[in-house]
């Protein structure tokens, strides 16, 4: 599956790619070695493009703690540390030690693995063992589809006020418009979208940049 929005052809993306702050060199060694070690799997990593949007974001909203579902060889997970202050602290959840194995590896290179700490296991009882008062300015949720209503559910009362929620894969390569599309995971994405545009404790909306990424700003 390609990481490109479908609204946007590929010589349209080709120059907004160009026409955007590029991935630097461990960003590009990183997307390398995940495309070398697991070519079947590269389309599970954000696309530059999406990782450039998740450094602004974070950067913008002025975040200090901020939380990944989702990390896989851990892309984004270092586009988002970048956005925090210096002192800045990102919690990462993901079932894979191999491939977060790769994550560490350069979150080393990057110097950033003093202020990213990982928890392996399905996400759901992570964010559920956290403590009451653990609160976030960014969340972002990347992980499995089937999961999306309920990572929504968990995240939004832990983010702070002026704090955001991303989410990634909302357009579900543009399935969720198909209404008879009965795939579990597509219905789940489906629900969530429903669920975020009804959900008064935050404006939002879906921005066709990779394969959709919802931004939200809680109250
Ligand atoms: C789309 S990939 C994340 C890509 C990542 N954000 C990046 O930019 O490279 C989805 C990740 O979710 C993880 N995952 C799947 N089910 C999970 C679960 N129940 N709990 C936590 N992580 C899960 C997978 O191991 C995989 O690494």
């Amino acid at each position: 599956m390609t990481r490109r929005s479908e609204q946007i052809s590929l010589h349209l993306n080709a120059y907004l790619t160009a026409h955007s702050t590029p991935p630097d060199a461990i960003l590009r060694e990183l997307a390398t070695e995940t495309a070398e070690r697991y070519p079947n799997e590269t389309g599970l990593q954000v696309a530059p493009e999406m990782g450039t949007f998740l450094t602004l974001l974070t950067r913008l909203g002025r975040a200090r703690r901020a939380i990944e579902v989702g990390t896989f060889t851990g892309y984004s997970s270092i586009c988002i540390a970048r956005g925090l202050g210096a002192d800045g602290r990102l919690l990462c959840c993901d079932v894979s030690e191999e491939w977060t194995s790769v994550a560490r590896k350069y979150w080393e290179k990057a110097g950033l693995a003093g202020r990213i700490e990982l928890r392996l296991g399905p996400a759901l009882d992570t964010l559920r063992a956290l403590p009451a008062e653990e609160a976030f300015d960014v969340a972002f949720i990347d992980a499995d589809k089937l999961s999306y209503p309920s990572y929504w559910a968990e995240l939004v009362p832990r983010v702070r006020g002026g704090g955001l929620i991303m989410v990634d894969s909302t357009f579900s390569h543009g399935r969720v418009l198909d209404a008879g599309n009965d795939n579990p995971s597509v219905i789940a994405v489906r629900a969530m979208n429903d669920q975020a545009a009804a959900d008064d404790r935050v404006e939002l909306i879906m921005i066709p940049v990779g394969d959709g990424l919802t931004v939200a700003l809680k109250h």
